[in-house]
């Protein structure tokens, strides 16, 4: 019988507990770029790739993911990214500095449709709070998801929130390059893409 491999506990993890520093828990020394949910983790080596000189950290909750991703990125010895398996939503709580991000990218998020799985969402509120704590002035939100009722949803929630100004609600393009699994699919079987970039005030 093939042995079960136990992702949960081979995964890379931030610091169990406690407040994190960014600053020193993420290789390189550039500007600290988030990717939230990466996934299949695409967006991070194409973003690195695009962006030599930045700090990609890739948060994502499925352990299974972050350990392939994370085997990836250290066979292609990449020291300008780092991977963890967790929530962003606890795990960005709880680090710092204030102002330490300078770029988030969220592609293709909340895979749920369900009203009782609202909570699971990671573009609420409270999120943008942490990103608005973590972000430089300056520092961009990019989101982009191929559900129209989500970006109206997205755009909303950025409008609201007073840390945050919406500098382009309908991007044809990607502007950092780094390409998501989802986005990929969804350009070759031709499904609009809507896109958001807003700007830490
Ligand atoms: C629809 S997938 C998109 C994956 C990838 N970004 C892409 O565009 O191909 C959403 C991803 O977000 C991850 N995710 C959901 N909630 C999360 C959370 N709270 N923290 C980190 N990752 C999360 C899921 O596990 C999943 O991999």
């Amino acid at each position: 019988m093939q042995e079960r491999v136990r992702y949960d506990l081979m995964a890379p993890r931030p610091p169990e507990e406690g407040p994190i520093d960014l600053e020193a828990e993420v290789r390189g020394e550039g500007p600290i770029e988030l990717d939230i949910g990466f996934g299949r983790g695409m967006s991070v080596f194409t973003r690195i790739e695009a962006a030599p000189d930045a700090r990609v950290l890739g948060i994502e909750i499925k352990a299974k993911w972050a350990t392939k991703v994370e085997r990836r990125r250290a066979r292609r010895e990449l020291e300008g990214v780092t991977i963890w398996a967790a929530d962003a939503r606890s795990t960005l709580a709880r680090s710092g500095p204030d102002g330490c991000v300078a770029r988030v990218s969220v592609h293709f998020p909340d895979p749920w449709w369900k009203k009782r799985h609202t909570k699971r969402r990671v573009l609420q509120p409270a999120f943008l709070d942490t990103l608005a704590r973590l972000m430089r002035p300056g520092g961009e939100l990019f989101v982009q998801t191929d559900v129209p009722d989500r970006h109206d949803l997205y755009v909303r929630l950025a409008r609201e929130h007073e840390a945050f100004e919406v500098l382009d609600d309908a991007l044809a393009d990607n502007p950092f390059g780094g390409v998501s699994n989802r986005e990929k699919r969804a350009i070759e079987d031709g499904l609009p893409i809507h896109r958001l970039l807003a700007r830490r005030r």
